[in-house]
């Protein structure tokens, strides 16, 4: 990167900014977007290092490459087919490695993109920075809640930028939306409902293998690592998401970006209290995690979360949010629509048993009738308000020019450790309240799962 003397002009720049934009991060973004680094000396490029160069660190290389500045200089996978096709991706210019540790160990890289599968990310994390590289790492953060710990000790401990990859709070929907929220436009808002649904094989996970993959192409050794000793599977190393072994199933993939995105919006760390059910009613031969999961999270910020995903219907597809508050509901789902609430007192069904005068009498009076003319009024003029289309935004691209500006300025990523550590440990409550049949507390001062 920059020699030291441009590191501190740019850090003071950095800091100067901030402060004249005021604190906080919405202000940073605004003052300093990537545009001002579009004409970037050589010795200011951030070269980056891949661990893992599978499917997603492929998306991540498609929006990092429309980035100026920033220059992908090397990668690993264990699978030598993914390592060819991220090569021919950026252009042939990364030199492939065997390792993960040959990028950690050279020093012209500033910065790690970490893609492996979850039962890897907390050696890999701390590994990198111990060896003072700036990390974005793949949600979930952590395979186990109390590795977020060690993840968030070693961050601080070695000063480095990292930020967790749940990309869609730095997409303008979820950013104007957090503001509509913030605005109070939606009263009190006592309850939100996410979700994840799909109905595909593929979208349960049993992704198509490449036919050149066998014991010659996958490195089986490299991808276990830290996970239980077990024969070679191809199924294994290309649908990891389906076993215990490697993921928390839908909770750790798709619930973590719920969760990131509901603290996000709703400015919480954690839900005090954690009931979950979840059962394996379909894919019953491909996999030991479940395949539909409910789940209920209570926030002290004086809200609660209905969260639920399931494999088996699409009737409400994709994933969203309906977030329910007494003005109003704002859905989230790509775009962001407002429907206004109007609700109108209607006791007809209680007064009509009343004594007839006694009705009579509660139905002549003039406030009631000019309540009921103007409730009726609001409902008919009441229309949903969409306050952002459905668009094709690139998040993980706005998500990494954040990562970015943040390296320039030594600044703290919003997504960063504790951020990730916290969405990822609902995860894991939600798995723990599911196989112990009880509800799971979060520790506030200990920042982990509550332990009596
Ligand atoms: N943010 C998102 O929207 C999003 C979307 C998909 C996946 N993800 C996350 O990205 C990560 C990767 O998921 P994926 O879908 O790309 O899986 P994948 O199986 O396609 O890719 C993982 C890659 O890691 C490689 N690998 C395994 N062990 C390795 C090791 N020791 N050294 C080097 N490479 C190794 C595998 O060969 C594989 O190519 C997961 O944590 C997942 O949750 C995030």
């Amino acid at each position: 990167m920059a020699s030291k003397q441009k590191e501190i002009n740019r850090r003071r720049f950095f800091r100067d900014g901030a402060a004249v934009a005021g604190a906080g991060l919405g202000a940073l973004i605004v003052t300093s977007p990537s545009s001002l680094f579009s004409a970037v000396p050589p010795s200011d490029r951030i070269t980056v290092g891949y661990i893992g160069a599978g499917a997603r660190a492929q998306q991540i290389m498609d929006s990092m490459l429309l980035i100026p500045g920033v220059e992908i200089t090397k990668l690993c996978d264990a699978y030598t087919g993914r390592v060819k096709r991220a090569i021919e991706r950026c252009k042939g210019r990364p030199k492939a490695v065997n390792d993960y540790r040959q990028i950690l160990e050279d020093k012209s890289i500033d910065a790690v993109v970490i893609g492996t599968p979850d039962h890897w990310h907390k050696k890999m994390a701390i590994d990198a920075v111990q060896a003072g590289k700036d990390v974005y790492i793949e949600k979930p953060l952590t395979y186990a809640v109390d590795e977020g710990l060690e993840i968030i000790e070693a961050v601080k401990a070695n000063d480095r930028v990292f930020q967790v990859g749940s990309q869609g709070i730095s997409s303008k929907a979820q950013r104007k939306a957090r503001d509509v929220i913030a605005s109070g436009k939606l009263g009190q808002i006592t309850m939100i409902r996410a979700y994840f649904n799909r109905n595909t094989a593929g979208g349960a996970w049993i992704y198509p293998i490449p036919p050149n993959a066998n014991r010659q192409t996958v490195n089986w050794g490299q991808f276990l690592g830290p996970a239980p000793k077990r024969a070679f599977s191809m199924p294994r190393f290309f649908r990891w998401r389906c076993y215990k072994d490697y993921s928390g199933g839908i909770s750790t993939d798709l619930f973590v970006h719920l969760c990131t995105t509901i603290h996000f919006l709703m400015d919480a760390q954690a839900p005090t209290q954690v009931m979950g059910m979840g059962e394996l009613y379909r894919w019953k031969t491909s996999r030991d995690v479940p395949d539909t999961i409910n789940v209920s999270l209570k926030y002290k910020e004086g809200f609660m979360v209905n969260m639920s995903g399931t494999f088996n219907n699409t009737m409400t597809s994709g994933s969203g949010f309906q977030i329910l508050g007494t003005e109003g509901s704002l859905e989230i789902g790509g775009g962001l629509t407002f429907h206004p609430e109007t609700p109108m007192e209607n006791d007809r069904w209680v007064v009509r048993s009343w004594a007839t005068e006694l009705e009579t009498a509660y139905y002549a009076d003039p406030k009631l009738i000019a309540y009921e003319q103007e409730a009726k009024a609001r409902e008919a003029a009441a229309e949903p308000e969409v306050i952002m289309p459905r668009g094709e935004e690139d998040s993980t691209k706005a998500h990494l020019e954040h990562w970015f500006d943040c390296i320039r300025s030594r600044t703290n990523p919003e997504e960063n450790a504790e951020v990730g550590h916290r969405a990822c440990a609902v995860a894991h409550m939600v798995n723990m309240s599911i196989e112990s049949g009880d509800s799971v507390y979060w520790d506030f001062d200990r920042q982990t799962v509550k332990r009596w």
